[in-house]
């Protein structure tokens, strides 16, 4: 784990139990599995998610040991998107080290991300509610069909901030509002109350992606720790740069209306788009959908938690990995 939760040292130990449980649950003899899987958790990912569920689960019947499995459950299935989407992306950098597509070949990152998943139904075959189970394979469905969708149009000269909306609210915040409503749900809280805990995952999401997708224009990639810039050599135009092209930029419309897109394109277009407003105006979005976060939160019942949330859902709009 990184130093994300360092001012929060009840959640760190938590989310230290929440490590423990996931390198016991890729445990296997075949070595070769186990190696890449265990080198990923240990690597020091944020553990966003997991925290947040955990965070969300104390608004009701907090269970220790169930909720500590299902925050696991979730960083997995986060880590297996992750194992994927670096295939797709092509990304060499994953929390500071290698990728597995990268170090190991994309077949065996394919599988070991597939391992992931059937691993985490496993773990929720043992105790969790039907409903949640649904909750977590509909959330599954969301973020394929975003990276889907995202891929479907790549290079696509016809940008829509509407589209861009859908692909992110797809891909990230649909994994963000379910963190934070099973971990209701699992608690035993009302349905009213687990519905506001996901709107705020949702929107938290929203703005986390939106942000991750400025820090790929402006972020230095060791302090990230992954692969940045790789979005546009792939063909996926974010917001930054859809809203310099909606600016209407003759040099960044002949660049972008070429089938591929090389080095020295790559150098130009994050010239133009950092000479334009596109991040400005992407970080006005970002506030928005956080300023409907803060909303949500003020709403819930008082408590250190809450309290916690907020400050999170603040520093994440000023996060630099
Ligand atoms: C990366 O998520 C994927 C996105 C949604 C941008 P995180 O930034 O939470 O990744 P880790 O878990 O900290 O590595
Ligand atoms: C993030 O994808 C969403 C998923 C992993 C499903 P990105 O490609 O935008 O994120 P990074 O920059 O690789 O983390
Ligand atoms: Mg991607
Ligand atoms: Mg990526």
């Amino acid at each position: 784990m990184n130093m994300f939760w360092d001012d929060y040292p009840q959640i760190k130990n938590e989310l230290q139990d929440v490590n423990k449980i996931m390198i016991e649950n890729v445990k296997t003899t075949e070595k070769y599995i186990e190696e890449p899987l265990t080198d990923l958790i240990l690597s020091g990912g944020k553990m966003l998610r997991p925290a947040f569920l955990l965070l969300s689960s104390k608004f009701g019947n907090y269970n220790d040991k169930k909720h500590k499995n299902l925050a696991a459950v979730i960083e997995m299935l986060h880590m297996a998107t992750l194992i994927h989407d670096d295939i797709i992306d092509e990304s060499k950098l994953r929390r500071g080290n290698v990728t597995i597509q990268s170090k190991y070949g994309k077949d065996q990152a394919v599988y070991m991300g597939d391992y992931l998943f059937s691993k985490c139904f496993l773990m929720l075959s043992e105790d969790y509610s039907m409903e949640n189970i649904k909750k977590i394979s509909q959330s599954i469905l969301k973020i394929c069909i975003g990276e889907i969708r995202q891929h479907h149009f790549r290079f696509n000269k016809n940008v829509s901030l509407k589209r861009y909306l859908k692909i992110i609210s797809g891909k990230t915040a649909a994994l963000f509002a379910m963190s934070f409503t099973i971990g209701a749900k699992e608690a035993d809280c009302d349905e009213k109350l687990s519905k506001k805990l996901g709107r705020i995952g949702y929107n938290i999401g929203m703005a986390f992606q939106i942000i991750d997708d400025i820090l790929d224009y402006t972020a230095n990639e060791n302090i990230m720790g992954k692969s940045i810039k790789n979005d546009l050599k792939q063909g996926f135009f974010t917001l930054p740069l859809i809203y310099a092209i909606l600016e209407g930029n003759n040099n960044l419309e002949d660049i972008i209306k070429k089938d591929s897109i090389d080095n020295q394109d790559v150098i130009e277009i994050i010239n133009i788009v950092k000479n334009s407003d596109g991040i400005e105006k992407s970080k006005r979005l970002a506030i928005k959908y956080t300023n409907r976060a803060f909303k949500n939160i003020e709403l819930l019942p008082e408590s250190e938690n809450k309290k916690i949330i907020y400050e999170i859902t603040e520093k994440l709009l000023k996060r630099k990995y």
